[in-house]
C-alpha cells in the first residue's frame, strides 16, 4: 500500500511517499520519497516559531515539496486532469488555492492509496494548511485521507528500526512506556495495547525541549536552541574543567511522574544576572550545568515510570531524543535497573519532526480500523472523512 505523508504541525514541511506492508502484528516500509524543508532558520529572530509566518511557509512549500517527493517515488507523471469546482474549497487563501488546484490540474492521479496528514497537536494555523492541502489532494484523487497524532507519530518512530534500506515494526511487548520529550510536550503515556494510552505524568509547566530553547535564549545562542546547548555543555564536559554551577531539580523528589521545567530555567536566569560578562566558557559551563539537570530529572521520573507501569519496553519520541547525554543516560538506565525492559530510541533521522513517522502511523491505524487520531484524543480531530 502506498501512501502520502503530511506533516505541518510545527516549523517543519515534510512530505513523504512510504511503501507500507504488513499491520501492527510486523510492518516493513521502504520510503520511495521524502521531502522535507526546515523553517527553523526563518524564526530563529523571533527566538521561537511564529505561527503566522509558518503557515505562510507551509503554504508556499506544500505544492514543490509534494512535487519532490512525487517524483523521487517516481509517481509524478504530467498530463491533465479535470477536477471539480470544490477541489481546494477548505483552502480559504486565494494564492495557496490556486497553487494547489494547479498542480492538480497539471499532473495525472498517482498510485498512492491513501493520504494521512497530521491533525493535531501543534499550532492550529500550521496545522489547518497541511489538513486542508491533505482534503484537497483526496478529494481530486478520490482517496481516503486520514488525520494522524503528531505525538503518536513520534511514539511509533521509536518502535521501528532501519534495516538495509527498510523501516521495520517488530510486534511490540505490550505494556510500552512512551516518553515523550519535545518543544511542546513532555510526558509518560502507557500503551497497553496498539492505540489505547493511558496518561502516566506530564509537565506542569514548560516542555522539556521549551526549556533548553529558552536557556539557549538566555544564553544568547540560536533557536532551535536544544541542539545548541548540547554542543556547548559536550565542549564543556570534553574541558572537564572545574566550577561549581549547579541548577535545582524541580519536582524531582515528590512521588509523581509530573514534571517542571520552568523553575530551572528562572533559576539560569538568576545565575545569569549574578554574571554580568559572560565568556564563552561560562556559556558553556551553564549549559552543562542546565543540561545536567534536565536530564537527571528525567531519569528520576522515567525511573519511577518504569517501577509504576512495569513497562516491557521504553519508548523515547520527540526532538529531544536527539541529545546524546540522554540516550547514553536512558541506556544507563534501563541496562542497570531494568534488565526486562528494551529501551527503544528513534533513528536519528526520526528523532525531529517528520513525515515518515506520520505515514508509519496512519498507516497502522488504516489498515487495522482505528481511524480516529490518538494518542488521547487531545486534538479532537478524527478521519477527515
Ligand atoms: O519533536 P520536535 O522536533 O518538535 C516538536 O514537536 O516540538 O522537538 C523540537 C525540540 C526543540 O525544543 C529542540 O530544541 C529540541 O527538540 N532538540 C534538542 C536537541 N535537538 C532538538 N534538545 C536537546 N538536545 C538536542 N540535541
Ligand atoms: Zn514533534
Amino acid at each position: 500500500m502506498k501512501i502520502l505523508a503530511i506533516e505541518t504541525s510545527c516549523d517543519e514541511t515534510a512530505v513523504s511517499i512510504l511503501e507500507g506492508v504488513g499491520d501492527t502484528a510486523g510492518a516493513t516500509y521502504k520510503v520511495l520519497g521524502d521531502a522535507l524543508f526546515s523553517q527553523a532558520h526563518l524564526h530563529a529572530e523571533f527566538g521561537g516559531v511564529y505561527p503566522n509566518l509558518a503557515k505562510r511557509e507551509h503554504q508556499k512549500n506544500l505544492v514543490p515539496l509534494t512535487i519532490r517527493a512525487l517524483a523521487e517515488a517516481d509517481l509524478l507523471s504530467n498530463g491533465t486532469n479535470t477536477i471539480t469546482g470544490t477541489v481546494g474549497e477548505t483552502i480559504r487563501e486565494e494564492v495557496f488555492k490556486h497553487d494547489v488546484r494547479e498542480f492538480l490540474t497539471m499532473h495525472a492521479k498517482p498510485d498512492i492509496d491513501v493520504i494521512v496528514v497530521t491533525c493535531g497537536p501543534g499550532l492550529e494555523p500550521a496545522l489547518w494548511t497541511g489538513v486542508a492541502f491533505a482534503e484537497s489532494l483526496a478529494q481530486a484523487w478520490d482517496i481516503p485521507v486520514l488525520g494522524v497524532d503528531h505525538m503518536e507519530g513520534h511514539i511509533i518512530s521509536a518502535l521501528v528500526k532501519e534495516k538495509e534500506g527498510t523501516l521495520e515494526l517488530t510486534a511490540p511487548s505490550f505494556p510500552i512506556l512512551a516518553l515523550l520529550i519535545s518543544g511542546g510536550h513532555t510526558e509518560f503515556l502507557v500503551m497497553k495495547e496498539w492505540f489505547n494510552y493511558e496518561l502516566v505524568g506530564r509537565t506542569k509547566d514548560d516542555a522539556i525541549g521549551e526549556a533548553f530553547d529558552k536557556v539557549a535564549r538566555l544564553l544568547d545562542l540560536p533557536y532551535p536552541g536544544g541542539p545548541e546547548i548540547d554542543k556547548h555543555a559536550a565542549r564543556a564536559r570534553e574541558r572537564n574543567a572545574e566550577h561549581d554551577i549547579i541548577f535545582p531539580r524541580p519536582l524531582a523528589h515528590d512521588d509523581t511522574c509530573d514534571f517542571s521545567f520552568s523553575g530551572l530555567k528562572t533559576a539560569v536566569l538568576y545565575k545569569l544576572q549574578k554574571m554580568p560578562k559572560l565568556t564563552q566558557e561560562d556559556k558553556e559551563h551553564i549549559a552543562e550545568a542546565f543540561e545536567d539537570a534536565a536530564i537527571e530529572i528525567t531519569l528520576i521520573k522515567t525511573e519511577r515510570a518504569l517501577e509504576k507501569t512495569q513497562a516491557r519496553i521504553l519508548a523515547v519520541g520527540g526532538g529531544v531524543s536527539a541529545n546524546k547525554e540522554i540516550r547514553n543516560g536512558l541506556q544507563k538506565l534501563v541496562d542497570d535497573e531494568f534488565p526486562e525492559t528494551t529501551l527503544h530510541l528513534p533513528e536519528r533521522i526520526l528523532t525531529g519532526d517528520n513525515a515518515i513517522m506520520i505515514g508509519i502511523a496512519g498507516h497502522l491505524r488504516f489498515v487495522s480500523g482505528h481511524r480516529e487520531s490518538g494518542p488521547l484524543k487531545a486534538s479532537g480531530s478524527q478521519t477527515l472523512n
